[in-house]
């Protein structure tokens, strides 16, 4: 098969990580690879703000958990419908928040991801550039997984430490590293294609 699309087909969502650190060079042919990516009139409105140091990540993890469970636990079931979340799932992801290191999963770098709130664009852009750092996380033997949760990071006493602009959103944080677990592929729905 094709090289690129070989690493579409083999990129997992990884959730367990080698202790091992990943080099600063690595991390910049990342993000060079997310800057590569295509953007709205070519705004490029992401910002990247990386966190290497573990006890950090640790920290900010377990912060993002608890303030994510109360957040969730206020979601009424109006709400909760209205963004096709049961009760079911709604415990389901308190339960896998309440277990250890279930935001950042001990990876060794997270990068936040920031577009303007200004940018109507922004959340697409910032995907798009994400999938790019996945890719090349592949190819370059590493592992990734995207995580939303990081937008809880806002509320995190020590949000303020990572010069974060009030300008500026986060839409996303992609943790990288060593995996160490090969998930197994979750099947692909394929009954959503119309021709015209
Ligand atoms: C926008 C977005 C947000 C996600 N947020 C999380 C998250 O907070 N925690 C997590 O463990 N996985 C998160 N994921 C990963 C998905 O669960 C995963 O991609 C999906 O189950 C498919 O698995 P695969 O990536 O291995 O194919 C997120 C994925 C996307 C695209």
């Amino acid at each position: 098969m094709n090289e690129i699309l070989k690493n579409i087909y083999d990129r997992r969502a990884v959730r367990k990580y080698k202790n091992v650190s990943v080099s600063k060079d690595l991390i910049e042919i990342l993000l060079d690879a997310g800057r590569m990516a295509p953007s709205a009139m070519n705004r490029q409105p992401w910002k990247f703000y990386v966190l290497t140091d573990v006890k950090k990540i640790k920290a900010f993890s377990k912060e993002i958990a608890e303030n994510a469970i109360k957040e969730i636990k206020h979601v009424s079931p109006k709400e909760a419908s209205e963004v096709n979340l049961s009760s079911f799932h709604l415990s389901t992801m308190i339960n896998f928040l309440k277990n250890e290191d279930h935001v950042f999963y001990g990876a060794p770098v997270v990068i936040f991801i920031t577009s303007p709130k200004t940018d109507e664009w922004g959340a697409i852009d910032t995907g798009m550039c994400a999938q790019n750092i996945m890719l090349a996380a592949k190819a370059l033997g590493l592992d990734s997984c995207p995580v939303g949760f990081a937008r809880f990071i806002t509320q995190a006493k020590d949000y303020y430490k990572l010069n974060i602009p009030d300008e500026e959103q986060v839409q996303l944080a992609i943790i990288v590293g060593y995996g160490d677990e090969q998930p197994e592929v979750h099947e692909r729905m394929e009954n959503n294609a119309v021709y015209l």
